[in-house]
């Protein structure tokens, strides 16, 4: 086993968003690590199959039926999580949906639902865990599933990218409120690359062209160049349990991305996009 890794084996991973594609993929490498998994997902079906998958493989997996978006339910989890192993090594906030359409056409309801999943799960999340976690003052892990995308712009995602971009901000403070305290909490974010889940299928939004037309071309981008769920948790993990920060499954291409970012804020320019990359998002239908 990757050396960085066995200082995960025999601890606890709490995973939401553990029923599909990457937070499967994560729970499934952390039971073959040798961790006890708690499978957090608002799918009952699909954690209770993935927890009798892993027992079946001879791992330990509870699996707890939770809606990140309600802050109860996450310290409801935690008190479940506390009183069944007594202590957490590794949790990853990882729980996170797409919306699709135009920002002035989104429902305010269906705006607060992807920020209250994909910002204040997170941030709710580390509140019901961490104090307890810094109290058995031991070494843990708390990983954040934000994305390449907090790295860039994109029209029609607006609510998903400005809402990586705050899990990348809020993981960032968050390190640092670790070494302020002084504190043996390694904190990552994590920014996955092309992966191919069910996030985009199972996406909110518009019921209109331009929303439709945007979830193909991203179902298809996935469908063609996206490593599996099992995939990217092999190369997440171990970077976790190595105390990085950044937490990449597409090297390469999340330091593209960075230094266009770094470029575009350095010159003060514009939002733009490639002309290609525009006409590949159907641009002449949003006119
Ligand atoms: N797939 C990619 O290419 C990609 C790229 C960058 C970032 N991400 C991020 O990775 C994370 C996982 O996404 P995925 O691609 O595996 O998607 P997925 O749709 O396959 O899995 C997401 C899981 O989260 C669960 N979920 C949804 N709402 C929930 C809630 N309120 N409470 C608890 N669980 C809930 C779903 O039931 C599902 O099982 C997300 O945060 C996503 O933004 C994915």
């Amino acid at each position: 086993m990757n050396e960085a890794l066995a200082k995960l084996t025999g601890g606890v991973a709490v995973i939401t968003g553990a029923g599909s594609g990457i937070g499967e993929g994560l729970a499934r490498e952390a039971a073959a690590a040798g961790m006890k998994v708690v499978l957090a997902d608002i799918a009952q079906d699909r954690i209770d199959a993935l927890a009798a998958d892993i027992k079946r493989d001879g791992g330990e997996a509870l699996p707890v039926v939770t809606d990140v978006s309600d802050p109860q339910a996450l310290e409801a989890l935690a008190d479940r999580v506390f009183d069944t192993f007594g202590s957490v090594r590794l949790l990853i906030n990882n729980a996170g949906i797409e919306t699709l359409g135009l920002t002035w056409e989104i429902p305010a309801a269906t705006w607060e639902k992807t920020l209250d999943i994909n910002i204040h799960g997170v941030i709710h999340g580390v509140r019901a865990f961490a104090p307890r976690m810094i109290d058995a003052g031991e070494q843990a892990f708390i990983a954040n599933t934000s994305s390449i995308g907090a790295l860039g712009i994109m029209p029609v995602q607006t609510s998903y990218i400005l809402s990586k971009h705050a899990v990348l901000a809020f993981s960032e403070c968050l390190y640092l409120e670790m070494q302020l305290k002084q504190l043996p909490i390694s904190v990552s974010a994590i920014l996955p690359g092309p992966v191919a889940t069910r996030i985009f299928t199972d996406s909110a939004g518009t019921d209109d062209e331009v929303s439709r037309f945007h979830r193909k071309v991203m179902e298809d981008m996935l469908a063609d160049n996206g490593m599996t769920g099992r995939e990217a948790a092999k190369i997440i993990l171990p970077q976790i349990a190595a105390g990085e920060f950044w937490v990449s499954t597409h090297p390469e291409m999340t330091g593209e991305y960075a230094a266009n970012r770094a470029r575009h804020l350095t010159a003060l320019s514009a939002p733009a996009l490639p002309p290609e990359v525009l006409a590949s998002l159907g641009a002449a239908n949003t006119n």
